[in-house]
């Protein structure tokens, strides 16, 4: 015999006070075996399969759905495979319904397109698309939040693709609670199974709660074919597409978008949003730098303030896109190798356009930003340095450098710092001049940062 709470719909082998799921009080009865309990592995969405030889499954179907934005189609490895299950996690407010209503509106150019929301109404739908210029006749909107009535116009309409927004947004029938863990993972199992069968592809759209962890989406991560989080600050207007598994693609790619008044727009061209290189000169403190972000290099502006802290307060150290904890390692390797006693002063230092420096290779560039706005003195324009800086100053070889160097020459610098004794420099005609570098001091006085 089994006690069921009427809320939530948790069961336990005891009669419990409290239930654990939901937390509502004195809401355990006997359940009965004619309970709503229908054996969860026999949907009725599943077409009727049988076990067939390996060389006998067809495999016709294979090329990939062009999303027709080209930041999302790298992130998917080169476009949706029909009939894949895509989710799309992320803080409420960054996006997500914008970017899928975008791509469902593309993919209605494919033949019917669902798009399912337990969030909104219709008309607010229709107000975003407005908004972002969109009015396809075969985008389908449904509003609601049950998940029987969804699988219903699935099943009847039998689009290209389906957008759930959101799994937490909707429910089964005497189903859990809007939202709990065990309701999700209904859901995920079953638009999976529908969409797998009648090769829909699916994107569903999953609420990554504030503190980052992806709570409810989490649990259906094993059932899905991609996840992908989308991710910004609510100050700047970046965005970023980052894979964290892809059954047909690498991990190690990177979209980057900007919200606009009309939609997301991709950022073409990263290595111009992120640096100034322009006819301007640069300002002390200014130094751009190479980071590769999984197989893609993009040059990136980091700016140092460095100002007389206030007599006797701490001094203030603050970092904006880069590891607190790497900067702090490099200050101290710098004050000891250059006797500079960096206590007197305040320290700020920031990535520009809101990106998120998180490589070693950037070690060099900071250190050169900090000296160039300590002495006041300006880099060169068209320069780009890169390089690891070890603890006794050294500066240590980075992976990748020949696609490092081509991007920098692509567009257009000058002149590149890079280890001495890096791999992958001989060669290749280069239209940059290359500043081969053994450690800190050797870059520090080519640069004339020097007292
Ligand atoms: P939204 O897609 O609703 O976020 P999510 O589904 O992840 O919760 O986007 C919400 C924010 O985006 C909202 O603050 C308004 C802004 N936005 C724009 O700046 N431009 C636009 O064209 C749209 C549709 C939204
Ligand atoms: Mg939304």
């Amino acid at each position: 015999m089994a006690y069921k709470c009427t809320n939530c719909g948790f069961t336990s082998v005891e009669w419990l006070g409290r239930c654990p799921q939901c937390g509502e009080w004195d809401t355990f009865a006997r359940a009965t075996p004619t309970d709503n309990d229908k054996a969860p592995d026999e949907p009725e969405e599943v077409a009727d399969e049988k076990p067939r030889p390996l060389s006998e499954v067809s495999f016709d179907r294979q090329e990939r759905l062009s999303t027709q934005i080209g930041e999302l189609d790298r992130v998917l490895g080169g476009g949706l495979i029909p009939g894949s299950v895509v989710l799309l996690g992320g803080e409420p407010g960054i996006g997500k319904s914008t970017l899928l209503l975008q791509v469902a509106e593309n993919l209605a150019a494919e033949g019917q397109v669902l798009y399912i929301t337990g969030e909104e109404s219709a008309r607010q739908v229709k107000m975003r698309a407005r908004r972002l210029g969109l009015s396809s006749d075969d985008l389908m909107v449904y509003s609601g939040i049950s998940l029987e009535k969804s699988i219903k116009h699935l099943i009847e309409i039998d689009p290209v693709c389906v957008v759930v927004d959101s799994i937490q947004s909707i429910r089964s029938l005497g189903g859990s609670t809007l939202g709990s863990t065990k309701q999700v993972r209904e859901l995920g199992q079953r638009f999976t199974r529908a969409a797998k069968s009648r090769e829909i592809t699916t994107l569903l759209i999953g609420h990554v709660t504030k503190s980052g962890e992806f709570s409810g989406p989490k649990t259906i991560e094993h059932l899905v074919d991609v996840t992908i989080y989308f991710e910004g600050k609510r100050d700047s207007n970046l965005r970023t597409l980052r894979p964290a598994k892809n059954r047909f693609g690498s991990t190690r790619s990177l979209g980057l978008f900007q919200m606009k008044e009309k939609g997301l727009e991709e950022i073409l061209n990263p290595s111009r949003f992120f640096s100034t290189n322009s006819n301007h000169e640069n300002q002390p403190g200014n130094v751009t730098v190479c980071s590769m972000e999984g197989t893609r290099p993009i040059l990136v502006e980091i700016q140092a303030l460095v100002t007389k802290a206030s007599y006797g307060g701490s001094p203030q150290r603050r970092t904006t896109g880069l590891d607190y904890n790497r900067v702090s390692l490099l200050f101290a390797v710098l004050s000891k190798r250059n006797h500079l006693n960096l206590e007197e002063f305040d320290i700020y230092l920031n990535v520009v356009g809101g990106f998120r420096v998180s490589e070693t290779a950037a070690d060099l560039g900071i250190l050169t930003a900090v000296l160039s706005s300590f002495y006041d003195v300006k880099i060169p324009k068209e320069t780009v340095i890169i390089g690891e800086v070890g603890l006794s100053g050294e500066v240590r070889a980075v992976k990748n450098l020949k696609d490092r160097i081509s991007e920098t020459e692509k567009l257009g610098y000058r002149t590149l710092f890079v280890p001495a004794n890096n791999q992958g420099l001989n060669g290749t005609e280069l239209s940059l001049n290359l500043e081969k570098v053994k450690d800190i001091s050797d870059t520090f006085s080519r640069l004339k940062l020097e007292v």
